[in-house]
C-alpha cells in the first residue's frame, strides 16, 4: 500500500456539464476550484466538453469522440449530470445515460466511492431518527464498468409479445480489483468490510460471494469480512447504518443501495462520487467525479440545485487524483462550514431563507480563501499524513 499520488502543482480539469441541473453544478464547483487554485498557488486549466443529451442535440451522439479523447488526455474529470425528459423516448436509439455509461467504460474508472457522512446539524432534515443517525460514517464501494449495466441487451419478437433480456455477468478478475480497492479503504478506516450480494439466487452474486471471501482470507486477514444480501442490506441501512464502515457491491445493487443510503444525509444533492481506475506507476489514479444526484430537470435553470454535492466532488478530485489532501480537506471542511453557516439551498435550508446556487458556491468559495494552514502545509507536507490509497 502507498499513498496517493505525488501532489501536483498544475492541472488539466476537464468539465461535463452534461443536462439539466448539471451545467449549473459544474459552474459552481469550478469556483470553488478556482479558488483553491488562488489559495494553495496551483494552476489549474478548466477544458468543457459535451455529453449526454447535450452531446445529442449538438453531435447526434451521447459521447463524441473528441469528448473521450480530451478526458484521456486530461488529468480529472468533473461531471454534472446527464439525462431528461427531452430524450426520454423509450425507443430511441441514442439516449444521454449511455454517454455516463460510456465515458465510465472508456477511462476504466472500475470503482465507484461514494462516502456517506451525515452532517450533524442537518439530522432535522433526515427523515431517520438523530439516535439511529448517529455515528454513521460509511463508505460505498460500487463496481462501475461491468455487471447486468454493461451486460448483452436483447429485444425479440414472440409468440405474446416481446422478450426483453440484460444479461448479468462478472469475471473473477473484475469481482478481485473491486474487492481489493474495497478492501484497501476498509484498512485505512475501521477495518470492516461489508459485501453486498444476491448469493442465494444469482449465479454471479455466487461466483462474487467465494472470490471475495478468498481474496479476503488471503489478502486482508487483518480486515474484517462479512457477506449480506442485497435485501437485508436495503433494510439495514435504514435499522442500524452506523453499523456498516465500508459496502463492496456489485454495479446495479450499488446504484439502488446508494440512493437509499443517501435519505441518510438528508438530501441526494449533498453526495459525492470518486469513479477511479488502476493508478500508473507515479500512483496517478485516473479519475471521473460527479455528484451522485441526477440532472433534476423540475428546477433545471433556476439557480436552486444543491451544489454541495459536486463541490465535494471536486474534493475528491483533489485527493484522489491530484494528490492534494491538506486541499480537499480545505473544501470538505468549507462545504461543512457553510452548511453551519446557513448558506445553503432550499432543500436543506431550516427555514425558509434559502440561497442560490452560485451564492452557496461563492460562500464556500470565499471559506477556500481564508483557510489557515501551517506554513507549506499544501500538497507534498499534508502526504505525509494523508489518506492511504492502493496501487
Ligand atoms: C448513477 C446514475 C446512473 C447509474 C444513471 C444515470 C445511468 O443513476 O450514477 O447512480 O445508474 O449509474
Ligand atoms: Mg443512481
Amino acid at each position: 500500500m502507498r499513498s496517493a499520488r505525488t501532489p501536483v502543482h498544475s492541472a488539466t480539469i476537464v468539465l461535463l456539464p452534461g443536462d439539466g441541473v448539471g451545467p449549473e453544478v459544474t459552474a459552481a464547483a469550478r469556483l470553488v476550484l478556482e479558488a483553491v487554485g488562488k489559495r494553495f498557488d496551483l494552476s489549474f486549466e478548466f477544458r468543457e466538453a459535451l455529453i449526454g443529451g447535450a452531446a445529442i442535440d449538438a453531435t447526434g451522439t451521447a459521447l463524441p469522440r473528441e469528448t473521450v479523447e480530451l478526458c484521456e488526455r486530461s488529468d480529472a474529470v468533473l461531471l454534472g449530470a446527464v439525462g431528461g425528459p427531452a430524450w426520454d423516448n423509450p425507443s430511441a436509439s441514442v439516449r444521454p445515460e449511455q454517454g455516463l455509461l460510456g465515458i465510465r467504460r472508456a477511462l476504466g474508472v472500475f470503482a465507484n466511492l461514494r462516502p456517506v457522512v451525515p452532517h450533524p446539524s442537518l439530522a432535522h432534515i433526515s427523515p431517520i431518527r438523530p439516535d439511529v443517525l448517529a455515528g454513521v460514517d460509511m463508505l460505498v464501494v460500487r463496481e462501475l464498468t461491468g455487471g447486468i449495466y454493461f451486460g448483452e441487451k436483447s429485444r425479440e419478437r414472440v409468440d405474446d409479445g416481446e422478450l426483453a433480456r440484460d444479461v448479468c455477468s462478472y469475471t473473477t478478475a473484475e469481482i478481485q480489483r473491486i474487492v481489493r480497492v474495497a478492501a484497501d479503504l476498509a484498512r485505512a478506516r475501521k477495518r470492516r468490510l461489508t459485501s453486498v450480494d444476491k448469493a442465494n439466487v444469482l449465479e454471479t452474486s455466487r461466483l462474487w460471494r467465494r472470490t471475495t471471501s478468498d481474496l479476503v482470507a488471503a489478502e486482508y486477514p487483518d480486515v474484517y469480512l462479512d457477506h449480506m444480501l442485497v435485501d437485508t442490506c436495503a433494510m439495514r441501512l435504514m435499522q442500524r447504518p452506523a453499523d456498516f464502515d465500508v459496502i463492496v457491491t456489485d454495479n446495479m445493487f450499488g446504484d439502488i443501495l446508494t440512493d437509499e443510503a443517501a435519505v441518510l444525509a438528508g438530501s441526494i444533492g449533498l453526495l459525492p462520487s470518486a469513479s477511479l481506475g488502476v493508478a500508473s506507476a507515479d500512483g496517478a489514479r485516473r479519475g471521473l467525479y460527479e455528484p451522485i444526484h441526477g440532472s433534476a430537470p423540475d428546477i433545471a435553470g433556476q439557480g436552486r440545485a444543491n451544489p454541495l454535492g459536486a463541490i465535494s466532488s471536486a474534493a475528491l478530485m483533489l485527493r484522489y487524483s491530484l494528490g492534494l489532501e491538506c486541499e480537499a480537506r480545505a473544501v470538505e471542511d468549507s462545504v461543512a462550514q457553510s452548511i453551519v453557516d446557513g448558506v445553503v439551498t432550499r432543500d436543506i435550508s431550516r427555514d425558509c431563507a434559502s440561497a442560490g446556487t452560485m451564492a452557496v458556491a461563492a460562500h464556500v468559495a470565499d471559506l477556500v480563501g481564508d483557510v489557515e494552514t501551517a506554513a507549506g502545509e499544501s500538497g507534498a507536507a499534508a502526504q505525509t499524513r494523508g489518506i492511504s490509497f492502493p496501487r
